[in-house]
This record gives C-alpha cells, sequence and structure tokens, in this order.
C-alpha cells in the first residue's frame, strides 16, 4: 500500500484526492491546506485523513511515502523538494517547475534518493491522446507534419502565472508524447488585457524533419474550444475533446505532388478518401495516470511522464516566455 500525503485542495487537489481513493494500492493519509474552507471539504471527502495547514509537518511523517503536490506553479519546487529530501515520491502538478533550473534540481535530487518523480501530464492518460499515439506509432498517420491546437476559454485567470503556463503545457505534453524530438526553438506573441498578465497567446514550436506546432491559448473567448488538427503524410487527426462522442477522427486526405520537368509541369494530386472515428477507451484520465504512479514506485521504474519530460515541457515554456517579452523574436530551446 502506498501512502499519499495531498499538499493544496483548492480547484484540483480533490480530484487527486478522489482518485487515490479509488486505487486499491493506494491510500490518502493526510491532506495538507492552510485554507480553513479547503480544510473543511478536504476532511469531507477524506475522513480517515489527517488534514493538516503545516506542509512541514506532512513532508517528515514517516508514516507518508509519496506526496502530491497540487499547488500553485511557484510552490512546486520548494514543496516537491522538501518531498524528496524527506525520502517522498512525488507526484507534481503541471507545470513540473517555474525554471527549468528548478527541474533539473529536483530530477538530480530523485536520481540521488533512488525516488520516483511524476508530473501530472494528465492528458497523456485519455482515451483520445492514447488512441493518437497509437496512430502515430503504428504509421497510420505516416510523417508528421505539424501539430495545431485551438485551447481556449473565459477564464480561469491564474494569479501567478499567464495564460502559456496556464493552457499551454497540456498541448507541450501532448507534442513532446507524441512527436518524441526536442523542441528546437519557439515563437510566442501575446497580449495582457486587464492585470499585466498575457490573457492571450499564439506559440509556434518548430521541431527537426520540418514538423511544425502552433497552440493558440485565450482566457477571453466567449465559447470553449478544444480542436487540435494533427497532419501526417498519409493520414490527417481532427480531437475535438469537447464531443461526447467521436472525439478522435481520421480523415484519409493528403496531397501528393511530382514534378517531371521543373515547377511548372508540377503534379499535384488530392487524396479524398474516408473518414473514421475509432473507438476510444473509456476511463478517467487521472484515475489511469495515478494508478500508473503506484506501479511505478511498486516496481521501481521512471514513468515515461517523469520529471525529465517535465523539464523538456519547462524548457518550451522558458523559450515562449522569452519570445513574449521580445515581441515574437525566435528563441532556440
Ligand atoms: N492537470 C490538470 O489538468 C490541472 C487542472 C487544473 C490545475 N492544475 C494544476 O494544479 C495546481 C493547482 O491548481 P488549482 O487550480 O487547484 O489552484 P487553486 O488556487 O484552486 O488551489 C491551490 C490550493 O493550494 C493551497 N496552497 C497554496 N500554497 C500552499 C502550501 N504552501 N501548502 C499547502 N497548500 C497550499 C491553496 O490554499 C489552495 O487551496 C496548479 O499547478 C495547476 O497548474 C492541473
Amino acid at each position: 500500500m502506498i501512502r499519499f500525503g495531498v499538499i493544496g485542495f483548492g480547484y484540483w487537489g480533490p480530484n487527486i484526492v478522489r482518485n487515490l481513493q479509488g486505487i486499491p494500492g493506494a491510500s490518502v493519509a493526510a491532506i495538507c491546506d492552510p485554507n480553513p474552507s479547503a480544510q473543511q471539504r478536504a476532511s469531507q471527502l477524506s475522513p480517515g485523513a489527517c488534514i493538516t495547514a503545516d506542509y512541514g509537518e506532512l513532508l517528515k511523517s514517516p508514516d507518508l511515502d509519496a506526496i502530491a503536490v497540487i499547488t500553485p506553479v511557484k510552490t512546486h519546487f520548494e514543496l516537491a523538494k522538501c518531498a524528496l529530501i524527506n525520502g517522498k515520491h512525488v507526484f507534481v502538478e503541471k507545470p513540473f517547475t517555474s525554471t527549468s533550473r528548478e527541474a533539473l534540481e529536483l530530477i538530480e535530487l530523485a536520481e540521488r534518493k533512488n525516488l520516483r518523480i511524476m508530473v501530472d501530464h494528465t492528458f497523456l492518460f485519455t482515451g483520445a491522446v492514447r488512441k493518437i499515439h497509437e496512430l502515430v506509432n503504428n504509421g497510420t498517420l505516416g510523417r508528421l507534419y505539424y501539430y495545431d491546437s485551438t485551447r481556449v476559454n473565459l477564464g480561469l485567470f491564474q494569479h501567478d502565472v499567464n495564460v502559456i503556463w496556464d493552457l499551454a503545457p497540456h498541448d507541450l505534453a501532448i507534442m513532446d508524447y507524441l512527436i518524441g524530438d526536442r523542441a528546437e526553438a519557439v515563437v510566442a506573441t501575446g497580449e495582457a488585457h486587464l492585470n499585466g498578465i498575457h490573457d492571450v497567446a499564439f506559440m509556434t514550436i518548430y521541431f527537426p524533419d520540418n514538423v511544425i506546432a502552433h497552440v493558440n491559448v485565450n482566457w477571453l473567448s466567449p465559447v470553449k474550444i478544444r480542436t487540435t488538427l494533427i497532419g501526417g503524410e498519409k493520414k490527417m487527426v481532427v480531437w475535438n475533446d469537447v464531443e461526447p462522442d467521436e472525439k478522435v477522427k481520421v480523415y484519409d486526405r493528403g496531397v501528393q505532388m511530382s514534378s517531371r520537368e521543373g515547377v511548372y509541369n508540377l503534379l499535384v494530386s488530392y487524396r479524398s478518401g474516408d473518414m473514421w472515428a475509432p473507438k476510444l477507451e473509456a476511463v478517467e484520465a487521472l484515475k489511469k495516470e495515478l494508478t500508473y504512479f503506484v506501479d511505478c514506485i511498486m516496481n521501481s521504474e521512471a514513468p515515461f511522464n517523469d520529471g525529465m519530460a517535465g523539464l523538456r515541457v519547462v524548457r518550451m515554456l522558458e523559450a515562449a516566455e522569452d519570445s513574449l517579452k521580445k515581441k515574437g523574436e525566435m528563441v532556440y530551446a
């Protein structure tokens, strides 16, 4: 049995606690949040857990094997570091840390102490992303051309991070998983309209082999859109995450070009074949992810969404932040 302490019981923390409570090999032994109303909600959801406002007490407890850090981004590093120093495995929310230097320090510390780090890149455990990963890996899509995502809604405004650090980690983690190559360069533009924090932003990410990605993130959209296009040489995917069913559609569409005698005789042929919607596994992503984390701890294995995966995402975010400040200058990641 892996006994968890959960730090942070705001919006996302209760989802972690609820899912951990449903995993046979895990239990939630303690929950920490300084906010009295969060503590009250925590004791209702998890009556058997010790509820505290003091994370120091929780991190030193010999009764805990692992800590879930579900607090604002700027606190991730300090809390995860204390957890590792105290010999606990850590599950850290996205984005992993505020800087790549912090991420590297946590990775090295975990290695030295032979402890696991998992970064909550929840989308990698959804039926949709697992299916798209399978289609990329088994060659169905062919050579990848692009990843183009729109992730917009009204709010929720964050106090400590801009819209890129809040929403883009999802897409950056997904493209890191699907493309399997490190980003080469990032261009980001955006504007802050209300409180000095960027609330609308557009990111372009360059990968090796001409793979290009674009992410549109926005807290000022009147409607919620979660649509991603993934273009491959053989097939193309449209993933609409707000669709109740048939979220992923695979199109047998594409373009072929052959040139006989220079550009004037270029032969362009368009392929417009079938579309199908593959069946997706219907399981709560967080439950799958946390079950996998418990397995990784028990089997002493590094998860694929480990500290290194978290670091690659933070590096892209840092490059985007730098580019944003320079009004869209290309920054090498
Ligand atoms: N994976 C996802 O899909 C997903 C979704 C939402 C949020 N998140 C991430 O979860 C984290 C928390 O986001 P949220 O929306 O729940 O924020 P929130 O502000 O609603 O909740 C954060 C909670 O942490 C508590 N807290 C702050 N500092 C603390 C400390 N030092 N010790 C103990 N508790 C402390 C606060 O009192 C608050 O209750 C962020 O990193 C965010 O990016 C991830």
